[in-house]
């Protein structure tokens, strides 16, 4: 017989995401239009197992859609990977009467919904990362505002390069995808790209942007994705200089996109994804990851996002496909190839266009 959910939990894990407080709002708001009680598990997995953990009524998410962060807090928990520490949680939600869960985060924090859903505990995930790295679904909460405040940011950059007609090498955050990067340099007219998932010509760059000099650009734009290593934007900046003529600056935006008020797309996508969530768990579904595909919500198994994920950034391991058809690996390849080819896309454009 289907689970009959008198209370459910929400956390947030992993690095925080604008949007995640428009997720939270709507969590509890759905549950309660269902008459399910919102349990609000504060620090991530920390909170779950030392029950830090509060009830959210109606007006406890009141005027918090528009703030960057989380309400709940975030952490991230070594402990919650020990049967130890899972056995404290599970045991804290049996004493706070905690049927199912709604975690926020990315697939660090999916793993430990996974282990928690074996041991009975349901999970439903929402994807929440400025990264925008889980796979499974075209975009994830926090990446449209990260975005947009990168865009803001070049764009004051551009200001001050166009006066001293000088280079600016920006380093952006995106752990090792390059979809922040890809998008911004779009939006912002850039120069040129470096991100992990598409070759880089250091010479042709050099030769593009002393062309462009002569021909009388004045302020060039390089973004550069963080997951190329910390010393490449630093050093590239020091090689444009000396390579071109154009005097070059460097600047790592670092942790400040990830904050500040969501964008539209970001408070939709919380609202949409956290109502969702707490329907898909109520129909008694659990493991399974919340996506966007085509603007439409569907949901997916973890496992096989988890895996699809692997298999986008070549760290698949043995015996990882062992449980798919061969119709699903041909799927989940098709999957990993349009959203290469969406990468390579924006990286050639830029390439094209930003002259
Ligand atoms: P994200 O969710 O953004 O990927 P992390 O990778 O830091 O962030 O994961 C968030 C938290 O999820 C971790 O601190 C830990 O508590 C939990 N977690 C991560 N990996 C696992 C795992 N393999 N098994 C169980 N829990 C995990
Ligand atoms: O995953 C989000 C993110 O901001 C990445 O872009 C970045 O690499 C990382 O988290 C930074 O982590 P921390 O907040 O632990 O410094």
């Amino acid at each position: 017989m289907a689970k009959q959910f008198k209370k459910i939990g929400v956390l947030t894990s992993g690095g925080d995401a604008p949007g995640m407080n428009a997720a939270i709002r709507s969590v509890v708001r759905t549950a309660l239009s269902h008459g399910v009680e919102t349990m609000g598990i504060y620090y991530g997995y920390s909170g779950l197992i030392r029950g830090d953990i509060h009830p959210l009524g109606v007006r406890d998410v009141s005027n918090m859609m528009n703030h960057g962060g989380t309400v709940l807090y975030s952490d991230r928990c070594p402990e919650f990977k020990t049967e130890e520490g899972m056995q404290k949680a599970i045991a804290t939600c049996r004493a706070f009467g905690i049927d199912g869960i709604v975690t926020l985060g990315g697939d660090g924090t999916f793993r430990g919904a996974t282990d928690l859903s074996v041991r009975g505990i349901s999970c439903v995930g929402i994807p929440c990362t400025i990264d925008n790295d889980i796979t499974s679904t075209e975009y994830t909460i926090g990446f449209d505002t990260a975005t947009n405040t990168t865009i803001q940011l070049i764009d004051y950059l551009r200001d001050t390069c166009e006066s001293h007609s000088r280079c600016n090498v920006v380093e952006v955050m995106g752990r090792n995808a390059g979809d922040i990067a890809a998008y911004a340099a779009v939006a912002s007219g850039a120069t040129a790209v470096v991100l992990p998932e598409v070759p880089f010509s250091e010479e042709a760059l050099m030769e593009k942007i002393r062309t462009s000099r002569r021909l009388g650009k004045h302020n060039f734009i390089v973004v550069v994705s963080e997951g190329m290593g910390s010393d490449f934007a630093p050093a590239l900046s020091q090689k444009i200089t000396k390579a071109t003529g154009v005097e070059s600056r460097f600047a790592r935006f670092a942790h400040v996109v990830r904050g500040g008020s969501p964008t539209l797309r970001d408070r939709l996508l919380g609202t949409r994804m956290g109502a969702f969530a707490v329907e898909q768990l109520l129909e008694d579904k659990s493991n399974i990851v919340v996506c966007e595909q085509g603007n439409q919500l569907v949901s997916m198994d973890i496992g096989y996002a988890l895996v699809l994920d692997r298999m986008y950034k070549g760290k698949l391991k043995d015996g990882d496909l062992a449980p798919f058809t061969e119709e699903q690996i041909a799927s989940m390849q098709a999957h990993c190839e349009r959203k290469r080819a969406l990468i390579a896309s924006l990286a050639a454009s830029v390439d094209r266009i930003g002259l």
